[in-house]
């Protein structure tokens, strides 16, 4: 069993050939957040005292799937933690396309809204695709609208999706240095390895990486594993990436958090990663953990968007 803070030196060769001595150490996630949430509430207050507009981000929940719903009200409290004002709208599993269009239409219109998401995924009568398209892009803290996505590609200011931008923060907040390390990212959503595989290649730190997408039909990925120096592991299967599958001296930053019935637990379930973290901490240099990895800096992303939105007024 790893404990956290425990160290494990040992010298590692990274693919640019230089030598590191490493040490196997945790990618904090709740450290990370409370750090970037705690630097916005100093924003949020100064903005207070120069009589300027305080951030307020309003939420869509559709139906009462769960996890979607505890997302969402942790979205709802680090508003509450960040001195932003939140508005929550809740809105019937069979909710029409038309009412959650007119819905995000009157949110467009409230100068008083800066930031909107829409809790993905939505139920099989609504299009994703046509809700994320009628969110106003200078809104759109998600950054799922096409606009965003774009300047995303490039390099042009806008917002970046929540969870990769998370990730990239959490690599700046331990000062990870990732150029010319060879990264592996495996999923190809929209909403997590898509835009990572664009972020861990852009000309920034952290970035100028040597990004492999990898995906469902992706031949020989272990081997694409083996030989990474960084892997984001965020196809949503619990426990696939194994200790096998790692080089010695890896980053490994786990996306999955899927739920797992647990009679044992107060709530009824467990959370688990895509990363079999037992077997597979003791090779890296840096791991996230799950939970308190990559969840608490979407939201802490989620907050640092909304800040944006706001300011940029
Ligand atoms: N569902 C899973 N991740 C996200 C996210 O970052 N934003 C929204 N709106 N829905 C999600």
């Amino acid at each position: 069993m790893l404990v956290k803070g425990e160290k494990q030196w040992r010298v590692v060769k990274f693919a640019d050939n230089r030598s590191y001595l490493c040490a196997m150490n945790i990618l904090d996630g709740k450290i990370a957040a409370e750090a970037v949430k705690a630097a916005l509430k100093v924003q949020v207050a100064e903005r207070a005292a120069a009589g300027k507009k305080i951030p307020h981000l309003a939420a869509i929940l559709v139906g009462n799937n769960g996890a979607s719903a505890t997302y969402v009200a942790a979205k709802v409290k680090a508003c509450e933690q960040t001195g932003f004002i939140s508005t929550l709208i809740r809105l019937e599993e069979t909710v029409t396309q038309q009412k959650l269009l007119e819905t995000i239409k009157g949110l467009n219109q409230d100068p008083d809204v800066d930031g909107i998401l829409v809790q993905l995924p939505l139920p099989a009568q609504i299009s994703e695709q046509e809700v994320i398209d009628a969110i106003d892009p200078l809104k759109d803290v998600d950054g799922f609208h096409p606009v965003n996505v774009g300047k995303m590609v490039l390099g042009v200011e806008g917002f970046v999706p929540a969870t990769p931008l998370g990730i990239m923060l959490l690599l700046a907040h331990y000062n990870i240095n990732t150029s010319g390390l060879h990264a592996v990212v495996i999923g190809r959503s929209n909403i997590v390895g898509r835009p990572m595989s664009i972020l861990l290649s852009g000309n920034a730190q952290p970035g100028n990486c040597t990004v492999t997408l990898c995906h469902s039909k992706t031949k020989e990925l272990t081997t694409h594993c083996q030989q990474a120096d960084l892997i984001v592991a965020a196809l949503g299967k619990p426990l696939f990436l194994k200790a096998d599958m790692v080089k010695e001296g890896a980053i490994v930053i786990d996306v999955g958090i899927t739920r797992i019935d647990d009679a044992t637990r107060k709530n009824g379930f467990r959370l688990l990663g895509d990363v079999e973290y037992e077997t597979v901490a003791p090779k890296c240099s840096w791991i996230t953990p799950v939970p308190g990895g990559v969840g608490p800096m979407t939201i802490a992303a989620l907050m640092k968007n909304t800040f944006l939105a706001c300011s940029r007024k």
